[in-house]
């Protein structure tokens, strides 16, 4: 059988990882500024995680959501701590698709309205609402298309306002930070302006925290560098450092009822001792702290380099907009420096690394990418 070929990939065969380093099959060592796409949030076989992941699969792995599973309740408990959002509920789902979906249908059976706001490049996902609510046509499907998404210019408040007037919204969905849009940080201002339509419409505000949120921007949501609360935050990406584990943590004006979510998957005993090795790690490193300290003097290292147009981000979450006469630098320091790197458009570099990288980690690739910009 052969492999359905969706995936432009890089000639290269991972075998090993540790913290911010993975290692080929020729045993070449590189250093990962890109995580596997923001998906490893503590860093590559932590000892804690693997330790914890490794007794829970000998106790049990799995039982379905018809029975009590503690490691719910203290995941629960553990990331309403550390999030700052103790009085919000917990579903838990599988992919960060899979949470905007059910953000979207629960905001629509909370209020009873159909519309969704989002905004232009915006990617929430490839199953059906998440997908509809993505602005990139060549991946939305005859049958994901709908009239109940209307995407909105990125920032424009007097757009916002005059879309909460024409239609009955049901919710807004918004990355903090666009991601695949190409690192574009959600304003104070703009998040207000959501929070307070949102108020006075009776819609949802759902924060699309997927790739941003888990600290990546150096608070838990990148939201709260606004200090604005959403009715629903969708998480994913570092939650499970590589586990499958999605979810969506619910404002308690929001009211559950049973048949309104559902996942046999979803909450797993072993997607729990993941997630909870995760945020326990997060903890006793100060691992959203180490993201602000480490990605603001990258920030600030690379904006001081001359042929960088501009750098965008927060924390860990870093977009290097280079002349598209650089647009090779990615693959230089992939195959030459061993260094992974993200895309967003092939002139904007993506840097979505562990949170637990190092100011060495910096200095390493800072080195690697002078050379590269300042030889061409
Ligand atoms: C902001 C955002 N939302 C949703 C998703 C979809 O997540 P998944 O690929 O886990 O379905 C992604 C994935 O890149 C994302 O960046």
């Amino acid at each position: 059988m052969q492999l359905f070929d969706v995936y432009p990939i890089n000639d290269i065969t991972i075998e090993k990882a540790a913290g911010s380093n993975v290692w080929d099959d020729k045993g070449n060592k590189y250093l990962d500024l890109y995580g596997g796409h923001a998906v490893i949030s503590i860093g590559h076989t932590h000892p804690h995680y693997v330790q914890r992941l490794t007794e829970q699969l000998g106790k049990v792995g799995f039982y379905s959501n018809s029975i009590r599973i503690p490691l719910q309740k203290q995941l629960a408990e553990k990331l309403g701590k550390l999030s700052g959002k103790e009085d919000y509920q917990l579903f838990l789902c599988n992919s960060g698709a899979e949470a905007n979906e059910n953000a979207l249908k629960l905001a629509s059976f909370h209020n009873g309205k159909k519309k969704i706001i989002a905004f232009r490049k915006s990617f929430h996902g490839r199953t059906s609402l998440a997908v509809a609510a993505t602005d990139n046509p060549k991946i939305v499907a005859p049958v994901n298309e709908t009239d109940n998404v209307v995407f909105l210019p990125w920032q424009d408040e007097a757009a916002l306002q005059a879309a909460f007037e024409q239609y009955e919204v049901s919710s807004v969905i918004i990355e903090g930070i666009q991601g695949v849009g190409g690192i574009q940080v959600a304003g104070t201002s703009f998040l207000k302006k959501i929070r307070s339509l949102c108020d006075q419409y009776n819609a949802v505000f759902i924060a699309d925290s997927v790739q941003c949120g888990y600290g990546r921007s150096g608070k838990f949501f990148s939201h709260d560098h606004a200090g604005v609360n959403a009715d629903i935050y969708t998480m994913a990406k570092g939650m499970g450092n590589g586990f499958p584990i999605g979810g969506i943590i619910i404002a308690p004006h929001i009211q559950p009822s049973y048949g309104l979510l559902g996942t046999t998957f979803g909450g797993n005993h072993l997607a729990c001792a993941a997630a909870l090795a995760v945020l326990e790690v997060m903890e006793k490193d100060n691992l959203v702290e180490n993201a602000a300290t480490v990605g603001n003097y990258l920030i600030e290292e690379l904006k001081k380099i001359p042929q960088v147009k501009e750098v965008r981000g927060m924390g860990l979450m870093i977009g290097i907009e280079l002349p598209e006469s650089l647009a090779h630098v990615r693959k230089e320091l992939l195959f030459k420096h061993r260094i992974f790197t993200g895309e967003a458009k092939p002139n904007v570099i993506r840097l979505l690394p562990s949170l637990a990288l190092t100011k060495a980690h910096a200095d390493e690739f800072l080195a690697a990418f002078k050379e590269e910009v300042e030889k061409a």
